[in-house]
């Protein structure tokens, strides 16, 4: 069998993301935008340059958020609420999200990018446990979900 074709098309599949990659991170500019954190009662706007992960820009700003696979998409940890500016979900962040999740605009924090101005709101953690009291929800031996109401 003649592997030649399979591996010119791989291979001219490769040129193309590694074009499309260089293309977005040297010609895109998405200019300052501005980040509102809501966390609890208290709320601050971050100005940064686009174009980054949000969990990144939180990170360099001293906002707390979980994360245990540093921002690679495969721990769920960084669960933020995108109020406004987000964007679609992205299938990698559906694999953590259930469907009330990705109702109420919970999105991976490491996955989304930073495009435009964006609001978000940040679970605190007495909020967290409180509502997994409340729904007798709390299972040590599964993952936790966070819903936000
Ligand atoms: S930091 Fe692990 S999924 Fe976002």
């Amino acid at each position: 069998m003649n592997l030649m074709p399979v591996l010119a098309m791989n291979l001219i599949l490769l040129v193309i993301t590694i074009l499309l990659i260089l293309a977005d991170r040297l010609l895109v500019t998405y200019g300052k935008c501005k980040i509102k954190v809501t966390h609890g009662d208290e709320s601050r706007e971050l100005e940064v340059q686009g174009g980054s992960a949000l969990l990144g820009y939180l990170t360099a700003h001293g906002v707390s958020v979980s994360s245990s696979c540093g921002g690679r998409g495969t721990c769920g940890y960084c669960k933020v609420r995108v109020v406004s500016g987000g964007g679609p979900i992205l299938p990698t962040e559906e694999l953590f999200m259930s469907r009330q999740e990705k109702a109420d605009g919970m999105r991976l924090a490491c996955q989304v990018k930073v495009k435009n101005d964006i609001a978000i709101a940040i679970p605190d953690l007495l909020t967290i446990v409180r509502q997994m009291a409340l729904n007798k929800k709390f299972d040590t031996t599964k993952r936790w979900k966070v819903t936000i109401h």
